[in-house]
């Protein structure tokens, strides 16, 4: 048997604050938990949605150090851009804060305290890499060396990217500190470990035995954890950003970074109600859900409940519907590679558009598998769905009502049996929706949302009003009732989905009053109610759009190449006497052939302001001959003529070899006279 909860608690993955958030992170977590939270608000459910940024960290340290910053003022950037981000994008939270907070650092250290009281902690003593020159011990991050698997020589001391591995940091090779450079030494560093060995016989029973219903990707991934055995976990570091540890001699110590970011959603809780918090944590009836991505799997089945239930007072996750990740055009998105759509450049691109993006990562989301965006996809769903069916239906209920009944709904008369089907369809998408929704399948419910609008766009194209008009009033008047009642709904049935879309729908038919029980209704409108005046819902997204937002990206890969690109090591120091022996000139091309035999070399003739010369240079591959006639060139005036394919070159073309290899003409920018000297 299904418990039954008096309250929801949704609570949803607090971002990293180094850096927007992008789609990835939207159709990861935020909009499901937006459409979870709207729907049980609809109902009338007492529920509410935590969220905040995640401000300590390793990574936020080392922005700051390369920015010359302090970590504060990274997150203080950060949070006020994502927090508007959410803001914009309609995401509802009850209370959006931040792991820097006062009450959050009491909170945590406090948690930390019970724990350690009641001796649920093991003390040990390791060997940890440490930079006697900045005086600190290294972050796994801060330390780099060569990799013991690829040799890759850029390996990070908990990972190297080349190969994937995951690494500790004693097993990289010559490891050198990311502050200094400096080769670290190892030392002794007492910390903190949670006995999850002691957790796992009740986690196993928890998750594995009662928690039969979690998604397949996430029960799978906790019982590939459980099968492999846990070990205890540091839940403390060596570091001068966190909350510190708050126990005698532990200065320069503070929490792990995942260790204090969940009970930010205990901290957040209390922020919201100073008073009652303790409700929506410590009491059987309350239903918790966290809403993640399937890499915070581990942390929010395993340490955290481990964390809750080592403290004794607080109620277990009901449910973790993780998703899967989001790709972008076939990558993996990255923000250090910039390759994402960031919301907040998306909003200035699309303003008011935020509905369009929310559709598409709910009706596109990773809920089982990994998925891709792309734009072509975007702009399908918006012209195809939205528009097509969505707007198209809503927009000829509204037209003809003006048309006919002079913007008044008209009286509903008698039901055809058509009309009937019609009705009993729509009656049945509630039921759809609901239950699609308790079990976090946020795109089947949002199919059947979508259903509503195919129904009533299917029945005004079968019973066509606007040729009845001519002959039959009476059944036009019942069938644009029919219509806007349809309308009416999909204002109701569109708000945990589509937000702004939804209240617009409301205001065109002027419901103000509405709520979740309601939908399937056909007496939303009274007859003699106004509508407002029709405007679009969802405009046409034309190809040039997407094709510049495709260019965007390509840009973006073009840009990270060349990032990829190790220049050539600089020569040894030359001096300007050296320089000066060199008679660099421009000249313009007079003529230009291939060289036969010689599928490099073209043949140059050029007008060098003193009678002109012949010059042979192995650029053929990147230009046509045709093309470089007129143009300007540099080259060296002053090395010894020498034969090429048989030709004499008198000189040599300046050209600059790109990342790939290919090579590009030197050319002045503004045209100058044949023969001027370079230098
Ligand atoms: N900041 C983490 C991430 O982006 C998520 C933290 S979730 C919390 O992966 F539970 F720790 F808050
Ligand atoms: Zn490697």
């Amino acid at each position: 048997m299904e418990k039954k909860f008096k309250r929801t608690l949704v609570t949803t993955a607090l971002p990293y604050a180094n850096g927007p958030v992008h789609i990835g992170h939207l159709a990861g977590v935020y909009v499901p938990a937006d459409i979870y939270t709207r729907y049980l608000r609809l109902k009338g459910e007492e529920v509410v949605m935590i969220g905040g940024s995640d401000e300590h960290g390793v990574p936020i340290t080392i922005k700051a150090k390369a920015e010359g910053i302090t970590p504060q003022d990274v997150v203080d950037r950060y949070h006020s851009i994502i927090k508007k981000s959410f803001e914009d994008f309609g995401i509802s939270f009850d209370v959006y804060s931040r792991t820097s907070s006062d009450i959050h650092k009491k909170t945590a250290s406090d948690f930390f305290r019970k724990l350690y009281d009641k001796g649920e902690f093991i003390e040990k003593t390791s060997e940890q890499y440490y930079d006697e020159q900045a005086n600190q011990f290294l972050a796994d991050r801060y330390i780099t060396g060569t990799c013991p698997h690829c040799k890759n020589e850029r390996a990070y001391g908990d990972q190297c990217e080349a190969c994937g591995t995951s690494l500790n940091a004693t097993d990289l090779i010559n490891p050198k500190s990311a502050i200094t450079g400096n080769t670290p030494v190892l030392k002794e560093t007492k910390h903190w470990y949670l006995p999850l060995d002691k957790h796992e016989p009740f986690l196993r029973e928890w998750i594995l035995e009662n928690h039969k219903e979690w998604k397949s990707n996430v029960y799978g991934q906790c019982k590939s954890w459980l099968d492999m055995g846990l070990q205890p976990r540091a839940v403390s570091r060596d570091l001068d950003w966190g909350v510190p540890v708050p126990v005698d001699g532990a200065e320069g110590k503070v929490l792990y970074v995942w260790f204090d970011a969940p009970i930010g959603y205990i901290s957040n809780t209390i922020e919201l109600f100073p008073d009652s918090w303790e409700k929506w944590w410590k009491d059987e009836d309350t239903k918790l859900v966290h809403f993640i991505g399937k890499d915070n799997i581990v942390f929010h089945c395993i340490v955290f409940p481990a964390m809750l239930k080592a403290d004794g007072s607080y109620i277990l996750p009901e449910n973790v519907p993780a998703n899967e990740f989001l790709n972008l055009e076939g990558d993996k998105i990255s923000t250090s590679r910039n390759w994402a759509v960031w919301l907040h450049e998306y909003l200035e691109e699309f303003p008011g558009k935020q509905d369009v993006l929310r559709y598409v990562l709910t009706a596109n989301a990773p809920e089982t598998k990994d998925n891709d965006f792309t734009w072509k996809d975007f702009q399908a769903r918006n012209n195809n769905e939205l528009v097509a069916i969505l707007g198209n239906f809503v927009n000829r209920a509204m037209v003809l009502t003006h048309k006919y009944f002079e913007g008044k709904v008209p009286a509903c008369g008698i039901l055809t049996e058509y009309d009937e089907q019609t009705l009993s369809d729509f009656a049945n998408v509630k039921a759809e929706v609901e239950h699609y929704l308790e079990q976090y399948r946020f795109r089947d419910a949002l199919k059947e949302a979508m259903n509503l609008a195919r129904i009533g766009n299917k029945y005004l194209a079968d019973t066509e009003p606007w040729k009845l008009a001519k002959t039959d009033m009476e059944r036009v008047k019942t069938i644009m009732n029919i219509s806007l009642q349809i309308v009416a709904n999909l204002g109701i049935a569109f708000e945990p989905f589509l937000p702004f879309s939804a209240k617009t729908l409301r205001e065109f038919v002027g419901l103000n009053q509405f709520n979740w029980e309601e939908l399937g209704r056909t007496d939303l409108l009274k007859e003699g109610d106004y509508l407002s005046e029709p405007s679009l819902l969802f405009e046409k997204i034309e190809d040039v759009t997407v094709e510049a937002q495709i260019q965007k990206l390509l840009d973006t890969k073009k840009a990270n190449e060349l990032k990829a690109y190790t220049p050539a090591a600089v020569k040894e120091d030359t001096s300007f006497d050296d320089f000066m022996k060199m008679d660099i000139r421009v000249g313009t091309v007079l003529e230009c052939a291939k060289v036969p035999k010689a599928d490099k070399l073209l043949q140059f003739k050029i007008d060098d302001g003193m009678g002109g010369r012949t010059i042979v240079s192995g650029i053929a591959k990147f230009y046509n001959p045709e093309d470089l006639v007129g143009k300007q060139v540099c080259f060296i005036a002053n090395f010894p003529p020498r034969k090429l394919k048989g030709i004499e070159s008198q000189g040599m073309i300046l050209s600059a070899e790109d990342a790939d290899g290919r090579l590009v003409l030197i050319t002045p920018s503004d045209l100058v006279k044949s023969g001027c000297q370079v230098g």
